[in-house]
Protein backbone atom coordinates (compact mmCIF):
# COMPACT_ATOMS: atom_id res chain seq x y z
CA UNK A 1 0.00 0.00 0.00
CA UNK A 2 1.34 3.42 -0.77
CA UNK A 3 1.16 5.52 2.02
CA UNK A 4 1.91 9.41 2.13
CA UNK A 5 2.10 10.64 5.79
CA UNK A 6 1.34 14.34 5.92
CA UNK A 7 2.24 16.26 8.95
CA UNK A 8 3.78 19.65 10.32
CA UNK A 9 2.04 22.41 8.97
CA UNK A 10 1.11 26.21 9.40
CA UNK A 11 -0.49 26.03 12.64
CA UNK A 12 1.50 26.74 16.69
CA UNK A 13 0.71 23.03 16.62
CA UNK A 14 3.15 22.23 14.32
CA UNK A 15 6.09 20.37 16.41
CA UNK A 16 3.26 18.20 18.10
CA UNK A 17 2.47 17.58 14.18
CA UNK A 18 6.07 16.36 13.75
CA UNK A 19 6.47 14.04 16.94
CA UNK A 20 2.82 12.52 15.97
CA UNK A 21 4.41 12.06 13.10
CA UNK A 22 7.38 10.16 13.76
CA UNK A 23 5.61 8.09 16.64
CA UNK A 24 3.43 6.90 13.42
CA UNK A 25 6.43 6.43 10.85
CA UNK A 26 8.11 4.61 13.38
CA UNK A 27 4.82 2.30 13.94
CA UNK A 28 3.83 1.80 10.33
CA UNK A 29 4.36 -2.14 9.21
CA UNK A 30 6.24 -1.49 6.49
CA UNK A 31 6.36 -4.88 5.09
CA UNK A 32 2.56 -3.25 4.42
CA UNK A 33 3.49 0.36 3.65
CA UNK A 34 5.55 1.59 1.19
CA UNK A 35 5.91 5.38 3.02
CA UNK A 36 6.49 8.77 1.26
CA UNK A 37 6.66 11.64 3.97
CA UNK A 38 5.28 15.31 2.63
CA UNK A 39 5.97 17.81 5.63
CA UNK A 40 4.24 21.06 5.12
CA UNK A 41 6.43 23.68 7.08
CA UNK A 42 5.46 26.57 9.30
CA UNK A 43 5.58 28.59 6.01
CA UNK A 44 3.48 26.62 4.39
CA UNK A 45 5.97 24.93 1.93
CA UNK A 46 5.44 22.04 0.97
CA UNK A 47 8.74 19.00 1.27
CA UNK A 48 8.43 15.25 0.09
CA UNK A 49 10.77 12.96 1.46
CA UNK A 50 12.91 15.82 2.75
CA UNK A 51 13.24 17.86 -0.53
CA UNK A 52 11.08 21.51 -0.82
CA UNK A 53 9.32 20.72 -4.10
CA UNK A 54 5.98 23.03 -5.79
CA UNK A 55 2.78 22.72 -4.24
CA UNK A 56 1.52 20.95 -7.91
CA UNK A 57 4.05 18.64 -7.57
CA UNK A 58 3.31 17.57 -3.80
CA UNK A 59 -0.23 17.31 -5.35
CA UNK A 60 0.78 15.52 -7.82
CA UNK A 61 2.50 12.97 -5.41
CA UNK A 62 -0.19 13.04 -2.82
CA UNK A 63 -2.91 11.97 -6.12
CA UNK A 64 -0.72 9.17 -6.79
CA UNK A 65 -0.85 7.41 -3.13
CA UNK A 66 -3.38 4.44 -2.17
CA UNK A 67 -4.04 6.42 0.95
CA UNK A 68 -2.72 9.86 2.66
CA UNK A 69 -2.56 9.94 6.60
CA UNK A 70 -2.64 13.46 7.68
CA UNK A 71 -0.86 14.01 11.00
CA UNK A 72 -1.59 17.48 11.08
CA UNK A 73 -3.26 19.33 14.64
CA UNK A 74 -4.77 22.93 14.37
CA UNK A 75 -5.78 25.22 11.73
CA UNK A 76 -4.61 24.65 8.26
CA UNK A 77 -4.66 20.91 9.01
CA UNK A 78 -6.90 19.76 11.13
CA UNK A 79 -9.73 22.37 10.82
CA UNK A 80 -10.81 20.56 7.12
CA UNK A 81 -8.57 22.72 5.08
CA UNK A 82 -6.45 19.81 4.29
CA UNK A 83 -9.79 17.69 4.28
CA UNK A 84 -11.12 19.55 1.37
CA UNK A 85 -7.39 19.17 -0.88
CA UNK A 86 -7.48 15.43 -0.14
CA UNK A 87 -11.50 15.57 -1.39
CA UNK A 88 -10.79 17.46 -4.35
CA UNK A 89 -7.41 15.37 -5.47
CA UNK A 90 -9.55 12.13 -5.16
CA UNK A 91 -7.45 10.25 -2.73
CA UNK A 92 -8.23 8.08 0.32
CA UNK A 93 -7.14 9.54 3.70
CA UNK A 94 -7.40 8.78 7.40
CA UNK A 95 -9.78 10.20 9.91
CA UNK A 96 -12.03 13.01 9.60
CA UNK A 97 -13.88 14.56 6.73
CA UNK A 98 -14.27 18.18 6.04
CA UNK A 99 -17.09 19.01 8.32
CA UNK A 100 -16.36 17.36 11.42
CA UNK A 101 -12.68 18.46 11.20
CA UNK A 102 -13.97 22.17 10.81
CA UNK A 103 -16.53 21.87 13.46
CA UNK A 104 -14.41 20.05 15.83
CA UNK A 105 -11.81 22.79 15.52
CA UNK A 106 -13.92 25.31 16.54
CA UNK A 107 -14.70 25.34 20.20
CA UNK A 108 -18.00 27.48 19.80
CA UNK A 109 -19.34 25.53 17.22
CA UNK A 110 -18.50 22.30 18.64
CA UNK A 111 -20.50 23.43 21.76
CA UNK A 112 -23.63 24.69 20.12
CA UNK A 113 -23.19 21.24 18.37
CA UNK A 114 -22.90 19.36 21.32
CA UNK A 115 -25.55 21.18 23.26
CA UNK A 116 -28.41 20.65 20.48
CA UNK A 117 -27.91 16.85 21.08
CA UNK A 118 -28.41 16.49 24.56
CA UNK A 119 -24.06 16.79 25.82
CA UNK A 120 -23.75 18.93 29.00
CA UNK A 121 -20.88 21.94 28.12
CA UNK A 122 -20.05 24.70 30.30
CA UNK A 123 -20.92 27.83 30.35
CA UNK A 124 -19.54 30.22 28.26
CA UNK A 125 -20.05 32.97 25.75
CA UNK A 126 -18.16 33.51 22.42
CA UNK A 127 -16.77 36.60 21.53
CA UNK A 128 -15.98 37.34 17.82
CA UNK A 129 -13.79 39.90 17.01
CA UNK A 130 -13.82 43.11 18.36
CA UNK A 131 -16.54 42.26 20.82
CA UNK A 132 -16.31 42.21 24.49
CA UNK A 133 -18.16 40.61 27.72
CA UNK A 134 -20.96 42.18 29.22
CA UNK A 135 -21.68 43.19 32.33
CA UNK A 136 -24.77 40.68 31.74
CA UNK A 137 -22.87 37.85 30.26
CA UNK A 138 -20.21 38.36 33.11
CA UNK A 139 -22.83 38.06 35.89
CA UNK A 140 -23.55 34.53 34.82
CA UNK A 141 -20.54 33.23 34.74
CA UNK A 142 -18.10 32.30 37.69
CA UNK A 143 -14.42 32.51 38.57
CA UNK A 144 -12.47 30.85 37.34
CA UNK A 145 -13.28 31.68 33.51
CA UNK A 146 -11.47 30.28 31.30
CA UNK A 147 -9.85 31.90 28.08
CA UNK A 148 -9.66 30.23 24.63
CA UNK A 149 -9.15 30.95 21.23
CA UNK A 150 -12.04 29.46 19.65
CA UNK A 151 -9.46 27.55 16.95
CA UNK A 152 -6.77 26.37 18.09
CA UNK A 153 -5.52 23.33 20.09
CA UNK A 154 -2.93 21.96 23.21
CA UNK A 155 -4.15 24.64 25.30
CA UNK A 156 -1.90 27.46 23.32
CA UNK A 157 -3.05 30.66 24.36
CA UNK A 158 -5.54 29.09 26.79
CA UNK A 159 -5.18 31.58 29.70
CA UNK A 160 -7.12 30.72 33.55
CA UNK A 161 -8.27 34.03 34.91
CA UNK A 162 -9.21 33.92 38.55
CA UNK A 163 -9.91 37.90 38.94
CA UNK A 164 -12.04 39.70 36.16
CA UNK A 165 -9.22 42.70 36.12
CA UNK A 166 -7.39 39.99 34.72
CA UNK A 167 -9.60 39.18 31.99
CA UNK A 168 -8.47 42.07 28.95
CA UNK A 169 -4.91 41.16 29.32
CA UNK A 170 -6.33 37.06 29.12
CA UNK A 171 -8.17 38.09 25.95
CA UNK A 172 -5.25 40.06 24.42
CA UNK A 173 -3.37 36.34 24.76
CA UNK A 174 -6.05 34.55 23.33
CA UNK A 175 -6.56 36.75 20.40
CA UNK A 176 -2.82 37.02 19.67
CA UNK A 177 -3.88 32.93 18.44
CA UNK A 178 -7.41 33.61 17.29
CA UNK A 179 -9.42 36.38 17.07
CA UNK A 180 -12.74 34.43 17.83
CA UNK A 181 -12.11 33.37 21.71
CA UNK A 182 -14.90 31.32 23.55
CA UNK A 183 -14.98 32.67 27.70
CA UNK A 184 -16.05 29.35 29.39
CA UNK A 185 -16.25 29.00 33.40
CA UNK A 186 -14.08 26.69 34.27
CA UNK A 187 -15.51 23.20 35.60
CA UNK A 188 -14.35 21.55 38.90
CA UNK A 189 -13.90 17.74 38.50
CA UNK A 190 -12.04 15.49 37.81
CA UNK A 191 -10.69 15.21 34.33
CA UNK A 192 -11.30 12.27 31.76
CA UNK A 193 -10.54 11.47 28.18
CA UNK A 194 -12.21 9.44 26.28
CA UNK A 195 -10.94 7.60 22.86
CA UNK A 196 -13.21 7.00 20.06
CA UNK A 197 -12.31 4.60 17.17
CA UNK A 198 -14.26 3.33 14.56
CA UNK A 199 -13.11 -0.10 12.85
CA UNK A 200 -13.12 -0.41 9.29
CA UNK A 201 -16.80 -2.21 9.17
CA UNK A 202 -18.05 0.62 10.61
CA UNK A 203 -18.91 -0.06 14.43
CA UNK A 204 -17.57 2.94 16.94
CA UNK A 205 -15.60 1.74 19.95
CA UNK A 206 -15.18 3.82 22.57
CA UNK A 207 -12.19 2.96 25.04
CA UNK A 208 -11.22 2.47 28.67
CA UNK A 209 -11.57 6.34 29.97
CA UNK A 210 -7.98 8.07 30.76
CA UNK A 211 -7.69 10.35 34.26
CA UNK A 212 -5.18 13.35 33.37
CA UNK A 213 -3.90 14.04 36.95
CA UNK A 214 -1.74 17.36 36.63
CA UNK A 215 0.74 17.95 39.09
CA UNK A 216 0.54 21.33 40.85
CA UNK A 217 -2.01 23.94 40.86
CA UNK A 218 -1.30 24.44 37.11
CA UNK A 219 -3.79 22.92 34.61
CA UNK A 220 -3.05 20.23 31.35
CA UNK A 221 -1.51 22.96 29.32
CA UNK A 222 0.95 22.65 26.40
CA UNK A 223 3.84 22.08 29.34
CA UNK A 224 2.36 19.34 30.84
CA UNK A 225 1.00 18.11 27.53
CA UNK A 226 4.59 17.41 26.36
CA UNK A 227 6.74 17.78 29.03
CA UNK A 228 5.67 15.40 31.31
CA UNK A 229 3.88 17.44 34.06
CA UNK A 230 0.51 15.24 33.77
CA UNK A 231 0.06 11.68 35.12
CA UNK A 232 -2.39 9.57 32.87
CA UNK A 233 -4.24 6.54 34.70
CA UNK A 234 -6.01 4.16 32.42
CA UNK A 235 -8.63 2.64 33.21
CA UNK A 236 -9.75 5.53 35.17
CA UNK A 237 -10.98 4.56 38.39
CA UNK A 238 -14.50 4.53 37.79
CA UNK A 239 -17.47 2.40 38.72
CA UNK A 240 -19.39 0.80 35.82
CA UNK A 241 -22.04 3.07 35.25
CA UNK A 242 -19.70 6.03 35.09
CA UNK A 243 -17.53 4.82 32.43
CA UNK A 244 -20.87 3.57 30.57
CA UNK A 245 -22.21 7.13 30.84
CA UNK A 246 -18.81 8.88 29.42
CA UNK A 247 -18.24 6.06 26.52
CA UNK A 248 -22.09 6.60 25.59
CA UNK A 249 -21.50 10.63 25.56
CA UNK A 250 -18.49 9.96 23.86
CA UNK A 251 -19.63 8.10 21.00
CA UNK A 252 -22.93 10.37 20.82
CA UNK A 253 -20.26 13.44 20.33
CA UNK A 254 -18.75 11.37 17.30
CA UNK A 255 -22.17 10.80 15.50
CA UNK A 256 -23.41 14.46 16.58
CA UNK A 257 -20.12 15.93 14.48
CA UNK A 258 -20.19 13.53 11.95
CA UNK A 259 -17.04 12.13 12.62
CA UNK A 260 -15.40 9.27 10.50
CA UNK A 261 -12.55 7.21 11.93
CA UNK A 262 -11.93 9.00 14.90
CA UNK A 263 -12.42 11.25 17.97
CA UNK A 264 -11.18 11.74 21.59
CA UNK A 265 -13.42 14.08 23.80
CA UNK A 266 -12.10 15.59 26.78
CA UNK A 267 -14.70 15.71 29.44
CA UNK A 268 -14.75 17.33 33.54
CA UNK A 269 -16.53 14.78 35.64
CA UNK A 270 -17.97 17.06 38.44
CA UNK A 271 -17.63 15.63 41.90
CA UNK A 272 -20.46 17.93 43.34
CA UNK A 273 -24.03 18.48 41.86
CA UNK A 274 -25.35 16.92 39.16
CA UNK A 275 -22.71 13.92 37.92
CA UNK A 276 -23.40 14.05 33.97
CA UNK A 277 -20.24 14.55 32.43
CA UNK A 278 -19.33 17.85 31.11
CA UNK A 279 -17.44 18.12 27.34
CA UNK A 280 -14.46 20.09 27.64
CA UNK A 281 -13.71 19.43 24.03
CA UNK A 282 -12.99 17.49 20.97
CA UNK A 283 -10.19 16.76 19.02
CA UNK A 284 -10.57 15.19 15.57
CA UNK A 285 -7.16 14.27 14.97
CA UNK A 286 -5.67 13.50 18.57
CA UNK A 287 -2.11 13.75 19.35
CA UNK A 288 -0.28 10.64 18.51
CA UNK A 289 2.84 11.79 20.23
CA UNK A 290 4.51 8.87 22.35
CA UNK A 291 3.41 10.75 25.81
CA UNK A 292 -0.35 11.16 24.02
CA UNK A 293 -3.60 9.41 25.41
CA UNK A 294 -5.29 8.42 22.21
CA UNK A 295 -2.68 5.64 21.40
CA UNK A 296 -2.10 4.67 25.09
CA UNK A 297 -6.04 4.55 25.87
CA UNK A 298 -5.88 1.91 22.98
CA UNK A 299 -3.16 -0.07 24.27
CA UNK A 300 -4.51 -0.50 27.57
CA UNK A 301 -7.94 -1.90 25.71
CA UNK A 302 -5.59 -4.26 23.76
CA UNK A 303 -4.77 -2.89 20.10
CA UNK A 304 -1.11 -1.76 20.19
CA UNK A 305 -0.19 0.72 18.12
CA UNK A 306 0.63 -0.64 14.58
CA UNK A 307 -3.00 -2.39 14.93
CA UNK A 308 -4.49 0.78 15.60
CA UNK A 309 -2.76 2.61 12.84
CA UNK A 310 -3.94 -0.50 10.41
CA UNK A 311 -7.51 -0.43 11.62
CA UNK A 312 -7.49 3.45 10.51
CA UNK A 313 -5.66 3.25 7.37
CA UNK A 314 -8.50 0.12 6.64
CA UNK A 315 -11.02 2.43 7.02
CA UNK A 316 -10.05 5.24 5.20
CA UNK A 317 -10.18 2.37 2.43
CA UNK A 318 -13.34 0.78 2.66
N1 LIG B 1 -4.52 19.04 20.12
C1 LIG B 1 -3.66 18.02 20.67
C2 LIG B 1 -2.81 17.40 19.64
C3 LIG B 1 -4.43 17.02 21.44
O1 LIG B 1 -5.49 17.37 21.87
O2 LIG B 1 -3.98 15.90 21.62
MG1 LIG C 1 -7.21 19.39 22.83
Amino acid sequence: TRLALLYGGQSGEHEVSRRSAASILAGLDRDRYQVTEVLIDRDGGWHVDGQATPLPHALRVLRAQDVVFPALHGPYGEDGTVASLLEWLGVPYVGNGVFASAAGMDKGVTKRLLAVEGLRVSPGVTLRPGEDLTPADQRGLDLPVFVKPARAGSSLGVVKVTDWADLPAALRQARAVDPKVLIEQGARGREIDVAVLQHPDGRVQAGPPLEIRVSGTGFFDYDAKYDGGAVFQIPAPLDATTTEVLQDRAIRAFHALDCRGLLRVDFFLPNQGSREPIVNEVNTFPGFTSASQFPQIWQRAGIGFADLLDILIDGALV
